[in-house]
Order: structure tokens, then sequence, then C-alpha cells
């Protein structure tokens, strides 16, 4: 049997071997503390700049006070010398009496809103100076704007059919007089949509949904682009519609749908 394994005090020898270096570190440390005089003694270094932040501080704070006092402001047409909290309150108060402006641009007008109300009451565009804009009958259309169109149509071929024949969903444009009709008929049509009832060839459709504004968010020369193409295909012949025409009944986005009463009427 190892000797070592039967003394208590010599099993415990790493023990206290710890307690002893633990002992010494701390001794060491209390040594150099007392040495620098004092646990409680600043860093100078850390001092100074303490010291140099509350000078500037107090120079800021100085300079703020002197403009913050000097600050003016004009009420009722006269301007008045005012402390800070009054300017605060008052612009306060400004800012929540504020109202933002109603906005007239037709394309950000709120459906149902009193600025939407006041814009349909508004009389339409001057339809006859469109109209009367409109090339003599036989004037080819261009074969580039026809090209553009018919790209444009298979949006509108969903509901009125891919050769204008009409669908369960929308009346034909083949042979339809409003296609022929006034230019100022379809521009507007695409710009504020058509809804109930409306005969069409003589023939009365009232479709469960109504056709949306197309045009709102089209470009000029494609809106005028996609007429041109319906009065030139599927057996239709009418002169072309241009740009120009489109542009002068923009003002009609954002009211609400046509219905046919709205309409320049057009043979049955
Ligand atoms: C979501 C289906 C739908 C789409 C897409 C659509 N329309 Fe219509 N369109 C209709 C409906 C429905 C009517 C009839 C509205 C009514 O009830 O008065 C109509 C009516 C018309 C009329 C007048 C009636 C007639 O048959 O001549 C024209 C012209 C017309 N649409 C052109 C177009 C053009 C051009 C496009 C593509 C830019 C287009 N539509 C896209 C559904 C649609």
């Amino acid at each position: 049997m190892e000797p070592s394994r039967d003394n208590p005090l010599a099993r415990f020898a790493a023990f206290w071997w710890g307690i002893g270096v633990v002992s010494l570190f701390f001794v060491v440390l209390l040594i150099t503390r007392l040495a620098k005089g004092g646990a409680d003694a600043p860093d100078p270094l850390e001092e100074a700049a303490r010291l140099k932040r509350l000078e500037v501080r107090a120079k800021v704070d100085e300079s703020q006070k002197s403009h913050l006092n000097s600050w003016t402001v004009s009420q009722d047409g006269s301007t008045v010398k005012a402390n800070p909290d009054a300017v605060f309150d008052l612009i306060g108060k400004q800012l929540v009496a504020s109202k933002p402006t109603a906005s007239t641009d037709a394309a950000q007008v709120v459906p149902g809103s009193a600025t939407a109300e006041k814009l349909a009451a508004a009389p339409a565009g001057d339809t006859s100076a469109v109209d009367d804009l409109t090339a003599p009958a036989g004037t080819a259309p261009d074969a580039a704007v026809m090209e553009k169109g018919k790209q444009a149509f298979m949006l509108c071929a969903a509901c009125h059919g891919l050769n204008g024949e009409g669908g369960p969903v929308g009346p034909p444009l083949a042979g339809s007089d409003w296609v022929a009709g006034p230019v100022s008929n379809l521009i507007r049509i695409q710009m504020r949509g058509l809804e109930g009832p409306i005969t069409v060839a003589g023939k009365e459709y009232n479709f469960p949904a109504p056709m949306a504004p197309m045009g709102a968010a089209s470009s000029d020369e494609d809106v005028a682009a996609v007429l041109t193409y319906v009065r030139n295909s599927f057996g239709n012949t009418a002169p072309p519609v241009s740009a120009e025409q489109v542009k002068m009944l923009r003002s009609e986005v954002g009211k609400p749908a046509l219905k046919q009463a709205d309409l320049i009427p057009v043979a049955p």
C-alpha cells in the first residue's frame, strides 16, 4: 500500500496548494492597489477628458439658449418673440389643425369620395372638339399602329372574343355601331368603363359585370392603337383614332362608369 494514500494531509495536498496560490494572488492585488494610492482615485487621463466634456457641454447649452430665445414666430401677421415652449406649442397646434388638400388629379381620386362626386358632375371634356379631329372617312390606318393595336387587343379579346364576335361576358365589337361611331364615345369607354344595359347592332345586352376602365393605365398611343385596330378589323372600317384625341379626354379617368345614356347616341 502507498503511504501517501493513507495520509489524509498528503491526499489533499493539491487542495492546499490551490488555496495558497489564490491567497497569494489577492495579497499581490492588495499591494498594487495600495501602491496606487487608494482604489477610488480617478485615472488622471479620464478625469481630464471628463472636465473637457463638461466644458464643451456648457458652451453648447449656452449657445442653444441664446438662439432659442431669439426665436420669433409669426402669428396673425405680427411677428412676436417667443420662447421655445411657446413656439413648439403653436407649431403643434397648427399641424393638428392643418388638413391635407384633396387631390383633384383624376387618377388619384378615391371612388365614392366627395371629390369623385364633384368630378362626376363636371361636364366631360369637349367631345365635339375631339370628334372634329377625326380623320375623314376612308383614311387608312397606319400599319405599325394596327400591329400595336392587335397586340393590345389580346386583353379585350378575353371578353369580346378574338374576332370581336362577343361572348358571355362582353358584347360584339364586329359590326358594332359604337365602334364605328364617334371616337369620343370609344375613348370615354376606355377611360371610365361602361355598365348597364347596352344595345349593340340592334340587340340589347345586359351583362352581369361592367366593363372596367381599360385605358386608364395605358398610354395615349396604346389606347389610340387598340381603338384604331377594332375600328379596322372584324369587318369594321372607320377612320383611325389619334393619341392626341385620347389625350384630350384623359380628364375622364376617375369618373364613375358610363351608362349608354351618357354616350353620344349612334344608329341602332
Ligand atoms: C372584362 C371584360 C371586358 C374587357 C377585358 C373589355 N371589355 Fe369592352 N365591354 C365589356 C362589357 C361587359 C361591355 C358592355 C358594358 C355594359 O354593360 O354596358 C363592353 C362594352 C364595350 C364597348 C361598347 C359596346 C360594343 O360592343 O361596341 C366597346 C367599344 C368595348 N367594350 C371595347 C373594348 C376594348 C377596345 C377593350 C380592350 C381594350 C375592351 N372592351 C375590354 C367587357 C369587357
